[in-house]
């Protein structure tokens, strides 16, 4: 069976500053080529201005590549249009450092999930109170703080709320860009404990993107290394951290904020 995703050889450049003369494109993603099976988990991995956004927006098509090419279950995300691109919106969700993004402050938070659900048909009218009531339970929310507004909630709920939002539109893959990175260390360990069950329990997919190579630890089957927009290191996480191959990655691996001999 194709892997859920598959990514070849992609590029990504902006234009750098500096006087016109010397002006050049500054290469944020560099023939970056990756793969997501299935209900799997691959933590992507990289120190501030790696790449790993970019990457990460390249997939979402929310960014165009000069080169490679991005498949979806078979498909060119770049070549989506129509019916087949909100279905790709829907497959396809992304969760963000800051859950503001995904919720709107006037709103009860209840209402920024039940948006979800309208927006991509989900369930019939009837039934989606109930839906929203069963994706707080799903996400560790008691249902009454659907009433409640985003600035109300602590940013341990924001986030959960925004992860019942990604998960509303039933999808296959989620890309996470640095999550819990906001969080208190205590609250990041519930957030990935949430991120582990929704893997065993859903078998979404998912890209968990952080510059912290502890995070991803537990919660993904695969880690692949970036550095200076290209990938240095992919594998089994237990390969990775048990034995990685690339300076970079023992240069991460160090910077493990906790004693190795308590892992
Ligand atoms: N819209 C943009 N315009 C110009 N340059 C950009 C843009 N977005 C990113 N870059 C540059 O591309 C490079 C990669 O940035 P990116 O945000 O993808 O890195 P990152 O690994 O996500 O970093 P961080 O950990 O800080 O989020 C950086 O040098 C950045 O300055
Ligand atoms: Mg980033």
């Amino acid at each position: 069976m194709a892997e859920l995703l598959q990514v070849t050889g992609l590029c990504k450049s902006y234009p750098a500053a500096g006087p016109w003369f010397r002006r050049r494109r500054a290469v944020a993603v560099d023939d970056v080529s990756l793969s997501v099976a299935r209900g799997r988990t691959l933590g992507l991995v990289g120190e501030s201005g790696s790449g790993k956004s970019t990457l990460g927006r390249c997939i979402l098509g929310l960014t165009r590549p000069e080169r490679g090419s991005v498949l979806f279950d078979g498909t060119e995300v770049q070549d989506l249009s129509g019916k087949a691109r909100s279905e790709f919106r829907r497959r396809v969700q992304p969760v963000f450092q800051d859950p503001w993004g995904s919720l709107d402050p006037r709103w009860p938070v209840g209402r920024s999930v039940r948006e979800a659900l309208d927006c991509f048909g989900i369930g019939t009218p009837r039934d989606r109170a109930a839906r929203v009531r069963d994706l707080f339970d799903r996400v560790g929310l008691d249902p009454a703080l659907a009433h409640r507004r985003p600035d109300t909630l602590s940013g341990g709920q924001r986030q959960r709320v925004a992860i019942a939002a990604a998960l509303a539109s039933e999808p296959d893959l989620i890309i996470a860009d640095e999550p819990v990175s906001a969080l208190d260390m205590s609250v990041q360990a519930q957030i990935l404990n949430l991120f582990m069950d929704l893997q065993s329990d859903l078998g979404v997919a998912a890209i968990f993107i952080t510059h912290d190579l502890g995070v991803v630890e537990h919660v993904s089957d695969a880690v692949a290394v970036m550095y200076r927009g290209r990938l240095v290191e992919t594998g089994d996480t237990d390969q990775v951290m048990g034995a990685p191959r690339h300076d970079y990655t023992r240069t991460l691996l160090a910077a493990i904020p906790r004693p190795r001999h308590l892992a």
